[in-house]
């Protein structure tokens, strides 16, 4: 098989890093073209030499380059870029992979009312897969744009996938997802909020009234149970570590639930999926057993009163962006999902 030529839009970014660093020990794929406005012409082993002696390449002017020499194009670039780009990339047959919003949300004015900007290629956006492999993974190999899924969307939809599936949840309370990211979730643009002295030795809420994940989560959550009451309090909160994310969701049984044992069906729903680790029973995952890795671990733990408590850990970077995004690809182009992903979380 011929090497897959990829390009990444997006490429001195946080997961535009991250795809590099994936993508370069991947043995199927050819790194064509990485671009940068602010970084044209320099090395990308210059601004990271983390990449040295990897990458030879050089970040191009996005203006400038012809993506269509590529046969799938990353985007790792904030919302909106994509899109404007998508459609002639489609007619050149080249594949597209948007780690950003634009092909996530299949309503477009949901789209237009939390992103403040008008979807300018429907008709792409109504034939993109929404890539959460291990519930699409049909729907993913055929596809020709991706919808990359959110970091905080994957560890609550993946969490409770199995409970959806089945229709085992009371849908007259509603899912409460307590969820936690590292500062790298906020991209590596400059911010008040994640400067060393705001985001260190401190911890807070933010987007408790209302957060762009909540209406791509709650899409999925109806889609996955097939019933529209469900409904999601959602409240991400910024922790001072550089990656990792950790999820807590709070859910109620029906009465067809709460005769189950959880365990034993999360451990069937997952057997087959290389990338989600059900802890055994009584044991909690932590953010630090997936640093660097595309793994999702989880933990069943049941409450009173037919609760359950998930624990969902990722690596916002890995599973949560550009880890989910090659093993999106790897599907696409009738690979094994593990291949390139085989790395090992970095511990201590
Ligand atoms: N960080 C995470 O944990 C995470 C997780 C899941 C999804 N995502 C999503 O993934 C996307 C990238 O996130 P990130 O954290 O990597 O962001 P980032 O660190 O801020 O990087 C954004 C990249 O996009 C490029 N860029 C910005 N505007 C552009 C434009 N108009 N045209 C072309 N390139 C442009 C920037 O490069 P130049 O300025 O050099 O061109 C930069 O390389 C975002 O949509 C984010 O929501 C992020």
């Amino acid at each position: 098989m011929n090497k897959i030529k990829v390009g990444i839009v997006g490429g001195t970014g946080y997961t535009g890093v991250e795809l590099l660093r994936l993508l370069a020990r991947h043995p199927q794929v050819q790194l064509q073209v990485i671009t940068s406005r602010g970084e044209a012409g320099l090395p990308v082993a210059d601004l990271f030499p983390s990449l040295r002696g990897v990458v030879p390449l050089i970040f191009s002017d996005p203006a400038k380059v012809d993506l269509t020499q590529c046969d799938v194009v990353f985007f790792a670039t904030p919302h909106g870029v994509a899109m404007a780009q998508t459609p002639a990339l489609v007619t050149a047959g080249v594949k597209v992979i948007d780690l950003a919003a634009d092909f996530r949300l299949q309503d477009a004015a949901e789209f237009e009312h939390w992103y403040k900007l008008p979807h300018s290629c429907t008709d792409i956006l109504s034939q993109a897969v929404y890539g959460l492999p291990e519930v699409y993974a049909d729907a993913v190999k055929q596809a020709q744009v991706i919808g990359n899924p959110g970091c905080y969307p994957t560890t609550v939809l993946l969490g409770l996938a199995p409970l959806l599936e089945q229709g085992w949840l009371d849908f007259s309370v509603p899912i409460i997802a307590d969820a936690k990211s590292g500062v790298s979730g906020a991209g590596r643009k400059a911010e008040v909020a994640t400067l060393f002295a705001e985001a260190s030795d401190n911890l807070r809420a933010y987007g408790v009234a209302g957060h762009r994940h909540h209406p791509e989560i709650l899409a999925q959550l109806k889609k996955l149970s097939g019933n529209d009451d469900v409904r999601l309090i959602f409240v991400p909160h910024l922790i001072p570590m550089i990656r990792g994310m950790l999820t807590t969701l709070h859910v109620k049984l029906n009465a067809q639930g709460r005769s189950q044992d959880l365990q034993a069906v999360y451990a069937q729903r997952y057997a087959d999926a290389p990338f989600v680790d059900v802890m055994p029973a009584g044991v909690l995952p932590d953010t630090r057993s997936v640093r660097g890795a595309n793994v999702l671990r989880l933990s069943i733990t049941r409450q009173p009163d037919d609760y359950v408590t998930l624990v969902v850990v990722q690596d916002n970077l890995v599973k949560g962006a550009s880890g989910q995004a090659v093993q999106n690809m790897n599907l696409m182009f009738d690979l094994p999902a593990d291949t390139g992903l085989q790395v090992l979380p970095l511990l201590p």
